[in-house]
């Protein structure tokens, strides 16, 4: 009795499993209900009753180690195989397409305006999105009664206890530079960029919020030349050497005198000129306001249009496609 189950023990063990034939050939011999196990089991009945225990467990043990070996031939099998299992595996067929990521034609174009102004000297600065009517208008020098305060323009956010609007969303980043100089001393020399509010009705031209960039020098003896000087840079490092360009005399209540720059841009359907920024020397009432002395400093300050400036780089023609992110356009910049 022993020696019979010892004897398929020792024949398990002398086993060598090398192919899927030999392993059916395995579990015939070994684990089918007709197999060499399933022979033993009716031992157990013919033992003697004190032996039942010892038999029943000795038969489990064998039964448990052909079980072993099978598993382990069958997982050593299926591994060793082809790395092509199906048929439907054709590692010929071409890879997915794969949707490389790139940056928004704003984000290009204001990177290459920093670049600009970081050859100049210029560092750079951030200020809040939602201002205070003194940091937006009041130290900026509008009068009480200017227009631009008027609702058309303006997300009016919150009001104080008079009724008097004091919180607005930034209708340009020219409260940045009253940051700068409340917190700075002279020489400043910044550019500031950020976005900007306004309550516009929305078309090709105006949307109700767009991309700025701030700029201003203060220091001793800063003229008008140099700021001329800044914006023709500019505009022939953006543009071109050979790029059209013209400064027009303009008004604003916080730079004094004020001239505006536009670009000629060449279009298919009508050239025309393209106003790209504002600039001016920074009227004394606003160094006054900021606590910085009209006496002993002057400067330049300039606020430019990132929105207009990728329009006219990338010949778009509406400025809702900076701010749709239609897929369509923005995977041309990838
Ligand atoms: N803040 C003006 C605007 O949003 C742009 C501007 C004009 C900024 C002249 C300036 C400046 O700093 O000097 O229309």
């Amino acid at each position: 009795m022993f020696e019979q189950i010892s004897a398929i023990k020792e024949s398990l063990q002398a086993q060598k499993i090398k192919n899927q034939a030999e392993l059916e050939q395995f579990r015939l011999t070994f684990l089918s209900k007709k197999g060499k196990i399933s022979e033993l089991m009716p031992l157990i009945g013919k033992a003697a009753n004190e032996e039942k225990r010892i038999i029943g467990q000795l038969i489990n043990d064998v039964k448990q180690l052909a079980q072993g070996i099978f598993e382990s031939a069958q997982t050593e099998l299926e591994n060793s195989g082809p790395i092509i299992k199906k048929a439907t595996d054709d590692l010929t067929l071409p890879v997915l397409p794969f949707n490389q990521g790139g940056l928004h034609p704003l984000s290009k174009v204001l990177d290459e305006i920093k670049a600009v102004f970081f050859r100049l000297g210029f560092s750079i600065a951030d200020g809040p999105e939602l201002e205070d009517d003194f940091h937006n208008f009041t130290a900026l020098n509008f009068p009480p009664e200017h227009p631009a305060r008027d609702m058309q323009d303006t997300f009016f956010v919150r009001k104080d206890e008079e009724g008097k609007s004091d919180l607005v969303m930034r209708t340009h980043t020219s409260p940045v530079q009253v940051r700068l100089m409340q917190s700075q001393k002279p020489p400043i020399r910044s550019i500031m960029p950020g976005r900007v509010y306004r309550n516009e009705s929305i078309t090709a031209k105006s949307y109700c919020l767009f991309n700025q960039v701030e700029g201003l020098y203060i220091d001793k003896n800063v003229t008008m030349a140099e700021l001329k000087e800044t914006l023709i840079v500019l505009a022939k490092m953006m543009y071109g050497a050979d790029v059209k360009y013209r400064l027009r005399p303009s008004f604003f209540p916080f730079t004094e005198p004020s001239m505006e720059m536009d670009v000629w841009w060449e279009r298919k359907d009508g050239s025309r000129w393209l106003e790209i920024l504002g600039a001016g020397m920074v009227d004394p009432n606003v160094l006054t306001a900021c606590g910085v002395n009209p006496d002993e400093y002057t400067g330049f300050a300039l606020g430019l249009g990132v929105d207009r400036m990728a329009m006219l780089r990338y010949g778009l023609n509406d400025i809702r496609d900076l701010y749709e992110n239609d897929v369509r356009l923005i995977s041309q910049f990838a």
